[in-house]
């Protein structure tokens, strides 16, 4: 060979060498969004799920080469079982790289351990009991706690002239952090609880529970339930049981007052004081923006509200994390950058606190007000960086 030839041909293997051949990887990235999608809450996850959805079709679905795929399992809620079997399935069988969604506090906790296990990242768009994020060290929160809207209502409450008051809550977990942090929160600000009660999860009869606030007259009435019918039916029972006409207020977390139902509320809702982290009436352009691609993607059946929210929120966080890691999925990375996240959402500033894996919120207060011939939320205080309060370092 002559020495050019010999030359030529060392180049060539060299070249081979550095420039493997250009084998495009394309695997995609999964996301199974496990949501409640029949049964009572079909509402709240299918908002969930269309505020993901929009994320996704707002920022396109495929980064460096590596498409996007949401795959959304229902729980049929409220059921544990179906959400550990649904994300066993997932991991299993479609090999996803994340795990998001979770309407119900039951559902995130029996996904929990499957997570840590299988070390999948667990974003949470909806469930709010404290508890939650301590489970796995791969979950990430980008919703709420009950703790921190409890505890902002329950210091209003008591520097704005309520002085006594009777708790009502739903029986599991954001109930019980709900009815803890408001009491806590209220007698330390020199408040009276004269009485509290738990309504079942599943069927609640709110009649009878009337009854026995009127007969204890408190100035208040605080309620925690889960979004969605049971709202609307206790408000209905507290107008039945006469304990409006009897001087009683009703106070609450904004889960009552939820922009999907509000209207069914009618007249009686209007003037109610609630806290909450989102309102559809939330004045600003991030969140007019929102509303009107979600209207425009989904039409006006349903109005875009807090779990939307959760949803858009959390694959905003989600989308970053697969960005910044050029379409490929390492779980303690994502963790990490999932956990520093802070942007503006529509529901205002919000970022997660990365010593506890939380979403940090601006707690409004609230009023129901008709505008437009529709009832809204309208905030009119707002109180910046509220952590969950059930954290202890
Ligand atoms: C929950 O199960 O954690 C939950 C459900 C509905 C709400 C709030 C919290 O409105």
């Amino acid at each position: 060979m002559t020495r050019l030839a010999m030359r030529l041909c060392l180049s060539t293997i060299g070249m081979l060498a550095v420039a493997p051949l250009a084998l495009a990887d394309e695997t995609p990235v999964k996301i199974g969004a496990i949501v409640d999608l029949s049964g009572p809450f079909a509402d709240y996850g299918s908002e969930i799920l269309d505020g993901m959805k929009l994320y996704l079709a707002q920022h396109g679905d495929a980064v460096a080469g590596h498409k996007i795929e949401i795959i959304a399992k229902d729980t049929t809620g409220p059921s544990p079982e179906v959400a550990k079997r649904l994300a066993q399935e997932l991991i299993v069988n479609d090999k996803v790289d994340i795990l998001a969604g979770f309407t119900l506090t039951p559902e995130a906790l029996a996904a929990a351990p499957l997570a840590t296990e299988a070390k999948k990242p667990l974003v949470v768009m909806n469930a709010a009991t404290s508890i939650i994020t301590e489970k796995s060290p791969y979950i990430v929160r980008f919703s709420f706690t009950l703790g921190e809207i409890a505890s902002v209502l329950a210091k209003w409450d008591a520097e704005n002239g309520i002085k006594s008051v009777y708790t009502l809550v739903s029986d599991y977990g954001p109930g019980i952090n709900a009815e803890t942090d408001f009491i806590k929160f209220f007698t330390a600000a020199g408040g009276t609880i004269v009485g509290h009660d738990r309504a079942p999860l599943k069927g609640p009869e709110f009649a009878p529970f009337m009854e026995r606030v009127k007969a204890a007259k408190p100035q208040a009435l605080f309620v925690f339930l889960p979004a969605g019918d049971q709202g609307v039916a206790m408000t209905k029972a507290f107008q039945e049981g006469g304990l409006a006409a009897a001087g009683i207020k009703l106070i609450a977390t904004g889960d009552i007052t939820d922009d999907d139902v509000i209207d069914q509320l009618g007249d009686p809702g209007l003037g109610m004081i609630t806290a909450f982290h989102y309102s559809y009436a939330h004045p600003s352009d991030t969140n007019k923006d929102f509303i009107k691609a979600f209207e425009a993607a989904y039409g006006t059946k349903l109005r875009p509200n807090f779990m939307a929210v959760g949803g858009y929120d959390g694959m905003h966080g989600i989308y970053d994390a697969i960005v910044k890691q050029n379409g490929k999925i390492d779980p303690d990375t994502t963790v990490d950058i999932l956990k520093h996240e802070k942007f503006e959402s529509p529901r205002g500033p919000l970022w997660i606190d990365p010593d506890t894996r939380d979403a940090v919120n601006t707690v409004y207060i609230r009023k129901v007000e008709r505008q437009d011939g529709h009832l809204v939320n309208v905030e009119f205080k707002s109180y910046p960086d509220i952590k969950d309060p059930d954290k202890t370092k």
